[in-house]
């Protein structure tokens, strides 16, 4: 995880890189620090445990004049947080100062290797290794700043995105990725360097993705792009299409609470374009090459971590239903350390928010290597596992920033949909009728959502009642388990309480002991098949005194009746309700973490894209 950034231009780097920084805090928010060039060639480091505003305070009354700078937040992985291990790193004998997010596996092979030279390190990260394995080579072969960064490079596994600077060559970065994100933003005379876009969209959108193991050299007025191996290249610009107003709060107290009021809008983006005016078709242009195998696969693994493997749930039972394809679910991380089958013909399908996940990149080289076909359904344009992926679908639900996922959440469910749906046409398991039934269902979702938004009071007085509970459990059944999975993952990331998700059959086969009159459960039962089954739930709670939260389909009495509290939200298909009845769960969530004054949008100990496996 930890966010990088760096700039080389005509303007003062400590704001820019400060104020990318604040906006990078979301992948890792233990330790912070910067590096500025001051007009004396001078380097001058600054590190702060803690928030970004540590740093602040910190420098407040220090020099940071310079027009080149790198700066750094992160989230430990070798090392406690602390001043020693928070980056910016420089080497043994201060010829480099470098930024690193990602993790150097071989670390403790190169240490010994510089120790054995004499070499000394003052804190507990794999990075100053890396700083001191270029010196080495910069000392010994007697090469350029560049030739030392490349071949030390050669000498690396692991992930990395770097900025480097080195003393003797001081009016040029070096930045290098592999399987980290880096981009590099391009303005008059000026670049910016950064994990993701957040920090550069205010400046420019032209950018530049660095592929893995490619390397830029970057002054004021010159650029080169190579391989570490030396090949050059020639640099793809993009346009990042993306407004200021996309990574900021806009009048919201938290990110988190306005990406749930953004939902109905960010469906409405993950439509465009794809569903025909007259609504009579859903057209998603990444799947349309391999459709032909979609069609004759006998089977799809849909592989996630985190709420993107919730959103692959929903996904199994929307593609089993509507394309009558057997789907497996699994954990990345669990899937490519148990040497799965895969066969060439299966379609393996990645689902991840930022695109950088290590796991589920690591699940998909696998996949990848042993012949199977992978589509990416991705968040973040550009990413990583966009363009390792096959094929694949953005989900364009827009910049998420609360470190807990809740419009990416909703627009994959979404695509997943429309992709259930086309294949399911495609394939004539779904009649013509049926599909435009689901188009016209699946357009009226942004709508709904905002008439549940609009209750919001509603779910913060009940948040209030229960804010001082220590445990929670969330019930659901078929397409509401993966929601019941979701809810208790929102509460517990945010505010620490400790909550489960459970298919609400199951409940009587152990978590039934759990309740007393001290544990709200919270059961989704809306009107569907299982209906008459979840209202039994309802009742097996009720007998043992537990607390009903129902989510309920508007106009329900039954449920009414035996449940503390119900919360409506409008009729649905039953394979769509799932949009609808996370939001309750994701506001109740927000509002019971306020009230216990946690950090909403970076709760502790978690990142938004975990870049470490
Ligand atoms: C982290 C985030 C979660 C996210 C998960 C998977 O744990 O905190 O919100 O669901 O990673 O991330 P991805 O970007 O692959 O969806």
């Amino acid at each position: 995880m930890c966010g990088i950034i760096g700039y080389i231009g005509n303007k003062q780097a400590y704001p820019i890189l400060i104020d990318g920084l604040k906006r990078l805090e979301y992948r890792g928010y233990d330790s912070s620090g910067v590096a500025i060039l001051n007009e004396n060639k001078k380097t001058s480091i600054y590190k702060s445990k803690g928030k970004v505003s540590e740093l602040e305070k910190y420098t407040s009354d220090k020099d940071v004049c310079g027009k080149i700078g790198m700066g750094h937040t992160r989230w430990a992985t070798h090392g406690e947080p602390n001043d020693i291990n928070a980056h910016p790193h420089q080497s043994a004998n201060g010829y480099f100062t470098l930024i690193h997010n990602g993790i150097i596996e071989n670390y403790s092979n190169l240490k010994k290797r510089l120790e054995n030279r004499d070499y000394v390190f003052k804190s507990e990260t794999d990075t100053e290794i890396l700083a001191n394995l270029i010196e080495y080579i910069y000392i010994k072969g007697k090469v350029s700043a560049e030739m030392a960064v490349r071949l030390a490079l050669t000498k690396v596994v692991g992930a990395y995105a770097l900025v480097i600077s080195c003393k003797n060559e001081p009016e040029q970065l070096i930045v290098a990725k592999n399987s980290s994100p880096l981009i590099i933003g391009i303005g008059q005379e000026e670049y910016f360097i950064a994990s993701d876009a957040s920090p550069i969209v205010q400046y420019t959108q032209s950018v530049i993705y660095l592929n893995d193991k490619d390397i830029a050299i970057i002054k004021r007025d010159e650029f080169s792009y190579k391989t570490i191996k030396n090949d050059i290249l020639s640099p793809k610009i993009e346009k990042l299409n993306l407004g200021i107003g996309a990574v900021e709060k806009q009048g919201y107290d938290h990110f988190m609470l306005k990406e749930i009021f953004e939902q109905p809008s960010s469906i409405l983006d993950t439509f465009r374009g794809r569903i025909a005016a007259d609504f009579s078709k859903i057209y998603l242009g990444g799947l349309l090459d391999v459709m032909p195998k979609l069609i004759k696969t006998k089977r799809i693994i849909i592989i996630a971590c985190g709420t993107s493997w919730h959103a692959g749930l929903v996904g199994e039972y929307l593609l089993e239903e509507f394309t009558r394809i057997p789907v497996e679910v699994e954990y990345a991380s669990e899937f490519r350390y148990r040497n799965p089958i895969i066969y060439k013909d299966d379609i393996v399908i990645a689902i991840s928010q930022s695109g950088e996940t290590a796991d589920t990149l690591s699940a998909i080289k696998l996949a990848k290597d042993k012949g199977a076909t992978v589509l990416g359904i991705c968040n973040v344009v550009g990413s990583s596992i966009a363009r390792e992926t096959d094929a694949g679908v953005y989900t364009h639900a827009g910049p998420e920033i609360g470190v807990a996922s809740t419009k990416a959440f909703t627009a994959q469910v979404t695509i997943l949909t429309m992709m259930s749906a086309m294949i399911g046409k495609e394939k004539n398991i779904i009649t013509e009728d049926k599909y435009k039934k689901l188009i016209l269902e699946l357009i009226s979702i942004p709508d709904k959502i905002k008439k549940i938004l609009l209750l919001n009071e509603r779910f913060k007085k009940i948040a209030a009642m229960y804010k001082d509970a220590n445990n929670f459990l969330y019930l659901g059944r078929g397409y509401f388990f993966p929601v019941a999975l979701e809810g208790a993952l929102k509460l517990k990331e945010i505010s620490y309480i400790h909550a489960e998700g459970y298919p609400a059959a199951e409940m009587k086969h152990g978590p039934i002991a759990l309740i007393d009159k001290k544990m709200p459960v919270v059961v989704i039962a809306t009107k569907d098949k299982s209906y008459e089954k979840i209202v039994s739930n309802i009742q097996e709670v009720k007998a043992r005194k537990g607390i009903v939260i129902a989510i309920v389909t508007e106009g329900d009495k039954t449920i009414k009746e035996i449940a503390d509290h119900v919360l409506e939200i409008p009729k649905a298909e039953a394979s769509l309700v799932s949009l609808l009845a996370v939001i309750p769960l994701q506001l109740l969530s927000y509002h019971i973490a306020v009230m216990r004054g946690c950090n909403i949008d970076q709760p502790r100990n978690l990142a938004k894209s975990v870049t470490v496996e």
